[in-house]
């Protein structure tokens, strides 16, 4: 008789996005789940914000969306709190930030340590913070670029999982250069966060819960 074993099959890391508006992040990485890119799913995408253009767009794709609106809350902690109800229901592997307007603190952060990813239009440490095209541009800086970090308490400051360079052109505007940046952030995340599923398994974490 054969002894014929089928291999486990890996799930899909479970992913939770959080926009605050026009989500091109989350349509690249959406996408980059639907082509086989990205051995990941999109559980929830949720924002702060009712009117963010991403929501509509990720409501086009059938995906499941939430609002959060932190106008509705006293206090940080207590948005933080409904915030992460709402996460913790989708069940991620992972936890995106990608274009998402609002500080979180250690009441949110605690509840996935190291699985909390944003991506930042700067190539850090550099340009922490706003307006990070303009300010390399008035540096006189070359090159400029984007990073994937692990989210902490800090603004923009956990370790960089994830970056690439481009060239500041002469007669750039930071227009034309968030553009260009924009464009290779979308493949950055998916790309760093792929590496990371791969690392980690995290397809199988989701598969056992
Ligand atoms: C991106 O430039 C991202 O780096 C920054 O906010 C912007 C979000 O764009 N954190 P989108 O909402 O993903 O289109």
């Amino acid at each position: 008789m054969s002894d014929v074993r089928t291999p486990a099959t890996k799930a899909p890391a479970r992913l939770v996005i959080l926009i605050s508006g026009r989500g091109s992040n989350m349509l690249a990485i959406a996408e980059a789940c639907r082509n086989g890119k990205l051995s990941a799913s999109i559980a929830l995408v949720v924002s702060n914000r009712p009117d963010a253009a991403g929501l509509e767009s990720a409501r086009a794709l059938g995906l499941p969306t939430a609002v959060v609106d932190h106008s509705a809350f006293a206090t940080r902690e207590a948005f933080d709190t409904a915030l992460a109800r709402e996460v913790e229901a989708a069940r991620p592997d992972w936890v995106l930030l990608a274009g998402f307007m609002r500080i979180l603190g250690p009441t949110f952060l605690d509840h996935w340590p190291g699985r909390i990813l944003n991506i930042h239009p700067s190539l850090l440490p550099k340009y922490r913070g706003l307006d990070t095209h303009a300010r390399a541009i008035a540096a006189g800086d070359r090159e400029a670029g984007a990073s994937v970090h692990i989210v902490t308490a800090e603004l923009d400051a956990g370790e960089v999982v994830g970056q690439f360079k481009v060239a500041i052109e002469p007669g750039d505007t930071p227009a034309s250069l968030a553009a260009r940046v924009l464009a290779g952030e979308h493949q950055l995340y998916t790309e760093t966060l792929q590496r990371l599923v791969e690392a980690d398994g995290s397809g199988n974490r989701a598969n056992i819960r």
